[in-house]
């Protein structure tokens, strides 16, 4: 079972959302261009930042998308954490390979709850919400709580800085053998020390690659247990 290729809910509604996704790109350049800041994940309500964002899709790329569908049915993941869930687009492909794999969920993260209410009509539209488990509110504070079960997969498709916070959370639950997707790593890198800091540390465990894909896509696999820490 392939659903991207035999679910033809899920195919004609990616379509349908990368394309909005794509036809917002020239106003974010324009925005960029006139001289808005990189968000940060730390936009107050109602902020001029905060606001703009609030319809953005910026959805992950299709080839990005498609290659984490093919990591996560390589892995056999059941189990996926997703930092950023935005309109669903990325989760869509996270919650075919789960299904694909044979059932599991997907645990999908973010701030504003507008956008995840589009994201759960797109999840049932594609008929997928039975593998995914939204939850809304700062990613620091939604994971908190910690993972029963071992992390397979990890999608940080977020703001720059909150990926630290993220990967020191769920970090210690990602299996040996699991993975870390980070996207967008090669534009304005040092917005990602924090994450690198952790995943190039040897006593993580992991094994890291910089994919040469639009902005650089990180891929690190957990090739060995993290070590045992005292703090
Ligand atoms: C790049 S978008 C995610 C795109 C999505 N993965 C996709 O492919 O459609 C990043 C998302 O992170 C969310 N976000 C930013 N800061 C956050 C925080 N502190 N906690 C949770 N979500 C946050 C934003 O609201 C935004 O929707």
């Amino acid at each position: 079972m392939n659903s991207l290729r035999d679910n033809e809910a899920l195919r004609e509604l990616l379509d349908r959302l990368h394309a909005a996704s794509e036809a917002q790109e020239a106003a974010i350049e324009r925005y960029y261009a006139d001289g808005a800041a990189r968000p940060t994940g730390y936009e107050p309500d109602g902020s001029d930042g905060r606001r703009f964002w609030q319809d953005k899709y910026v959805a992950l790329d299709r080839d990005k998308a498609e290659l984490t569908y093919a990591l996560a049915r390589a892995t056999g993941a059941r189990q996926v954490v997703e930092a950023g869930t935005s309109f669903g687009v990325s989760t869509l492909y996270l919650a075919a390979a789960v299904k694909d794999n044979g059932g599991g969920r997907v645990i999908t993260c973010d701030i504003e709850p507008d956008k995840v209410a589009v994201a759960r009509r797109h999840f049932a539209e594609a008929g997928l919400s039975d593998v995914i488990e939204t939850r809304v509110g700062d990613i620091r504070l939604t994971l908190a709580g910690g993972f029963d079960e071992p992390v397979d997969l990890l999608l940080l498709d977020i703001w720059a800085p909150i990926a630290a916070d993220v990967i020191a959370l769920v970090g210690p639950s990602l299996r040996v053998g699991g993975m870390v997707v980070a996207d967008n790593t090669t534009v304005r890198r040092e917005l990602y020390a924090g994450l690198f800091a952790h995943l190039d540390d040897p006593a993580d465990g992991f094994t890291v690659t910089t994919l040469p894909y639009h902005g650089g896509l990180c891929l690190a696999v957990r090739t060995s247990s993290p070590a045992t820490r005292d703090h």
